[in-house]
């Protein structure tokens, strides 16, 4: 999470955390511990730790409404008591998940986190209405009314996280004869979550740190396994699909040039002055992760030579950076952050990109086992040279030595990081946002709902536990020409009764390009065809962008000089759906 915050305040921060976090670390009861009891206590702490976050009953989330999750209980540096849409969706993937493996007791709240989110896209908030692009607002209240502030906005990849973790849902209802249930309360958040997804994706917005303006890898990841579930969920169901498959394969093709130098670089579109090494990507990683798939590189699977690449490539980029990683050997787990250049509370390792390090390994040695084999190329080398010195080209049968030489090594290596985790834990066992990059002190938010549900994704994946499959092995191919999708118009017909002598002419100007952008010069024209001594009406069809609010106002031009309609401007809001219909009905003022 973080949040755009001015340079002044940045500095601030930074100060503040040096000057409270200098302190020698105390001494960590986990660092006593073992790992399998550290694992075995953390795992409570974090299911506890999740649950206390949400409205209206959890213990730590007093006067939050029933099924909002707020990030983190702190009001003040920093004010994280907000409910974000990205982080629910991830809490909530992995309660539907647990609940999924057997967890009946979760039910009540993930129906409410339903019937929550199905009133947040009601909110109309900064990025637009409910149809008009408001789906895309990062964050609300904890009353579920809208945050107003200056923010990062909009963030693209709440729709299409929040679909993920609801089709989990409604696969599991429709599995177990709750069909009705998932189609009358489920679907309804799903399809308009769907519906923003194919409508936006192919646009620039905020990325998952909420920093940077352009394209992100993790939005272009979860549009493209949301699109393809959702899809398979509409026919399931019985519903129409809004375009779902057809954006799949395109939101796939556009996530290749993201695959630069043998590695993801996390945010294209956008002249951000980084490396693009990114946690982003190990995220991006476990979110797509199909327990069902081959060691896929166009969807950058864990056990994809790309992704094991972009591993290394990111967890590099931190060795020589942080206080806490120093003397580290190469092949050993450290401490990671969110990228290299990172400035928010000085730039510090955090706990859930720290275990999404981890979370990779153990989903990249499921998938070995499944498929019964590992093969180390040209491309994937260096990650496996890192951990097995001998490593060389080939493929690897599972019961071969060699096989069992570098499952275990990686296994090892996903194990350190959780130990690094485990080292920089309180003794309480609370998990914040950050560890200090000093002294690995924990910094910045108190008990992270993220770094909660991180840590229960990753025990699970440690212990062979694995999300239902999205069906990434039908969906994999690339296109071989990526294409922007087709716009996506609304044909409105303005009709406006205004009297009018020969000579008058009436014209529409407003907000939008299509409007001239209330150049009168360049005001669209309208016709007197149907006009008629009973019925003085003017009107012209115009084709505007679906599900799009705008003003607008007519004017009338005569012998050069133009008369406006008296105020206020006139507002309306094309229909949503490509290709759908809608009129005004005015009347001169
Ligand atoms: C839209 O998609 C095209 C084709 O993949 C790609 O070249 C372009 O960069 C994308 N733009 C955004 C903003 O997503
Ligand atoms: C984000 O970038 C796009 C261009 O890529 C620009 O049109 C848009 O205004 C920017 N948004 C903000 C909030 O700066
Ligand atoms: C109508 O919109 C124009 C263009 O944005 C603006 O300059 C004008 O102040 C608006 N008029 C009223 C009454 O809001
Ligand atoms: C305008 O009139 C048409 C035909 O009577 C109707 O279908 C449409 O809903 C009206 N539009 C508005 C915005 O009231």
């Amino acid at each position: 999470m973080v949040k755009i915050l001015p340079t002044v305040l940045l500095s601030t921060l930074a100060a503040w955390a040096g000057l409270v976090y200098s302190e020698p670390i105390p001494p960590y009861l986990y660092t006593r511990a073992t790992l399998e009891e550290f694992i075995a206590a953390e795992s409570q702490i974090s299911i506890t730790g999740v649950l206390a976050n949400i409205g209206p009953d959890g213990s730590k989330a007093g006067g939050v409404s029933a099924g909002l999750v707020i990030a983190s209980p702190s009001r003040s540096s920093p004010d994280y008591w907000y409910t974000w849409t990205r982080d629910s969706a991830l809490t909530f993937k992995a309660l539907v998940e647990r609940f999924i493996e057997g967890d009946s007791s979760l039910q009540t709240t993930i129906d409410n986190y339903v019937s929550s989110q199905a009133k947040l896209q009601t909110v109309s908030n900064p990025s637009g209405s409910p149809d008009s692009g408001g789906l895309g607002e990062p964050k609300f209240n904890v009353d579920g009314t809208a945050f107003t502030g200056a923010w990062g906005r909009p963030q693209r990849d709440g729709p299409p996280l929040r679909a993920t973790a609801l089709t989990l849902y409604a696969n599991w209802l429709i599995a177990n004869g709750q069909q009705s249930k998932a189609l009358s309360n489920v679907w309804p958040v799903i399809q308009k979550d769907l519906a923003y997804t194919v409508k936006y994706w192919n646009q620039t917005g905020y990325d998952l740190w909420e920093e940077v303006n352009g394209s992100s890898f993790f939005t272009i990841a979860a549009t493209h396994r949301a699109l393809v579930e959702g899809a398979a969920l509409a026919t399931a169901l019985g519903q129409a699909d809004g375009g779902y498959a057809a954006a799949a394969p395109q939101a796939l093709c556009f996530a290749q040039s993201f695959w630069v130098n043998g590695y993801i670089d996390s945010n294209i579109n956008v002249n951000d002055g980084r490396t693009g090494k990114d946690a982003n990507s190990l995220i991006s990683a476990i979110h797509t992760f199909d327990p069902a798939a081959e060691c896929t590189d166009s969807t950058f699977q864990p056990c994809s030579s790309r992704a094991l690449a972009n591993h290394k490539a990111v967890v590099d980029s931190f060795r020589s950076i942080y206080t806490i990683n120093s003397g580290i050997a190469q092949g050993k787990a450290v401490a990671v952050g969110r990228y290299a250049e990172d400035v928010y509370y000085n730039g510090n390792p955090w706990y859930l990109t720290t275990l999404a390090a981890a979370e990779q390994l153990y989903a990249a040695i499921y998938q070995w086992d499944k498929i019964g084999s590992l093969t180390v190329n040209s491309v994937n080398l260096a990650f496996f040279k890192d951990i097995v010195p001998s490593a060389a080209a080939g493929t690897y049968a599972k019961g071969s030595a060699t096989y069992q030489t570098i499952t275990s090594a990686v296994s090892a290596y996903a194990d350190d990081f959780i130990t690094v985790v485990q080292k920089y834990t309180p003794s309480s066992g609370a998990l914040s946002e950050q560890f200090a990059r000093s002294n690995g002190s924990p910094l910045s938010a108190t008990d992270l709902t993220w770094s909660y549900a991180a840590f229960l994704t990753t025990v699970e994946r440690r212990s062979g536990v694995v999300p239902p499959s999205w069906g990434e092995s039908a969906n994999n191919a690339v296109p071989s020409v990526c294409t922007a999708p087709p716009s996506c118009n609304s044909k409105t017909t303005f009709n406006v009764r205004v009297t009018t002598v020969p000579g008058e002419d009436i014209f529409v100007v407003g907000s939008l390009t299509q409007l001239a952008n209330w150049s009168p010069a360049d005001g669209i024209a309208l016709s007197a065809s149907k006009y008629t001594s009973s019925d003085h009406l003017w009107y012209v069809d115009i084709d505007l962008p679906a599900a799009t609010a705008f003003n607008y106002k007519y004017i009338m031009k005569k012998n050069g000089q133009v008369t406006w309609e008296s105020d206020p401007n006139r507002s309306f809001t094309t229909s949503s759906g490509c290709g759908s219909t809608s009129t005004t009905n005015d009347s001169w003022r």
